[in-house]
């Protein structure tokens, strides 16, 4: 059997007309940047994030990079984002000139370990971006009393978690701005590059309505510098598409990982994910800690199963991030975890019986007689 590690095929075949149909009248229309598609995707995805204002980007990273620009934050700044995400969140914060203070994860979750984030706080801080790893919401009530008592503003990375909540409350509109990413294979993923950032303030809205397009609200005359990080039509369309089967492709992707960690259960070596309380996980990623991981990847490949590793190099031991400073030992948890964690295939589309292969090939693995 084969078990890709995503399959972006068998979800368009399921959805091609109705693609293919709005894809047309993009085409027709020639509304290729912005438009009317990306209006009404905007309305849609505030919708369902309980958001009161949406703004559809060019990427997830460009949209990290609209909201920084748009706090104001710039050379001479401390943004503290986690080590064990991925580059994009950091690099965000460089690109404004800022520096990315590095925080530890916490063990079982993966995300952001608040009991540090106090420690790491200095007169230069200005804000926190909190990451929802592999779809689990960060433990958001900690990082905004901690974020309030300290006058600092939190930014939400949802690259991850569309439709993720929170005691209740959807992901991305609890900070002051929620990055969302659309790369193909996100949870909402778009035919090309795509993203949005989402907020419940009049004022940033206005200000990231116009860095969005060269620090413009009308054509040529530009208030501030800015970028562009426009929306393509075409993304808007087939977001749109997407949006009316996000929450059954959600609630596929939860019940896939309640498989998989039943039938792993029980094997030595193997350590599935936990769901924090109170919260609605996503399953972007479902990542097991393991023994023996290079082995184990062998053999999976060699069963036809494809794995990946998310992240293989905490962000301080990046080589871009050399000149920081930081040592191999300064954040012993996601350390620990770089060599042990390995993503599954995790998507809506996968069926119990891929699950099953999957799960029996690591049993085997563990307990049986194989060879590489
Ligand atoms: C946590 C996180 N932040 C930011 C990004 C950047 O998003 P994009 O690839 O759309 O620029 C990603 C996407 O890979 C991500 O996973």
């Amino acid at each position: 059997m084969h078990v890709p590690f995503v399959d972006l095929k068998t979800q368009y075949q399921g959805i091609r007309d109705e693609i293919n149909a709005e894809i047309q009248e993009v085409l027709e229309s020639c509304a290729f940047i912005l438009g009317p598609k990306v209006e009404k995707f905007e309305e849609e995805f505030s919708r369902l994030h309980g958001a009161d204002f949406c703004l559809a980007t060019s990427s997830g990273t460009d949209s990290l990079h609209l909201a920084l620009m748009a706090l104001k934050v710039g050379a001479g700044d401390e943004v503290l984002v986690p080590v064990n995400t991925f580059f994009a969140t950091a690099e965000a914060v460089s690109l404004t000139g800022a520096r990315p203070v590095f925080v530890d994860c916490e063990p079982r979750y993966y995300n952001i370990d608040t009991s540090l984030i106090e420690a790491s706080i200095t007169p230069r801080t200005k804000g926190i971006i909190a990451v929802h790893l592999y779809g689990q919401p960060a433990d958001l009530d900690p990082i905004m009393e901690i974020a309030e008592r300290h006058s600092l503003w939190v930014i939400e990375d949802a690259a991850q978690a569309h439709c993720a909540e929170y005691r209740n409350r959807r992901v991305g509109s609890i900070g002051m701005i929620g990055c969302f990413s659309f790369y193909p294979g996100k949870n909402l993923g778009a035919y090309g590059e795509a993203g949005a950032v989402i907020t419940n303030s009049e004022d940033l809205y206005g200000i990231m309505r116009k860095i969005r397009d060269h620090g413009s609200s009308e054509k040529y005359h530009h208030e501030l510098i800015g970028h562009n990080y426009r929306m393509e039509g075409i993304q808007g369309a087939v977001l749109s598409v997407k949006l009316r089967y996000i929450e059954q492709w959600t609630e596929q992707r939860r019940k896939n990982a309640s498989l998989y960690s039943k039938l792993l259960s029980g094997i030595e070596g193997i350590v599935t994910p936990e769901e924090m309380e109170s919260v609605r996980h996503v399953y972007h990623l479902y990542v097991v800690q393991v023994s023996r991981r290079r082995e184990l990847q062998d053999f999976l490949n060699s069963n036809g199963i494809s794995t990946g590793l998310h992240y293989p190099i905490p962000l301080h031991l990046q080589g871009a991030y050399r000149h920081l400073g930081y040592e191999k030992g300064s954040f012993r948890t996601a350390e620990a975890q770089m060599d042990r964690i390995l993503s599954l295939p995790m998507y809506p589309e996968l069926s119990p019986s891929m699950i099953q292969y999957v799960a029996e090939k690591i049993r085997e693995f563990y307990t049986g007689d194989y060879e590489v």
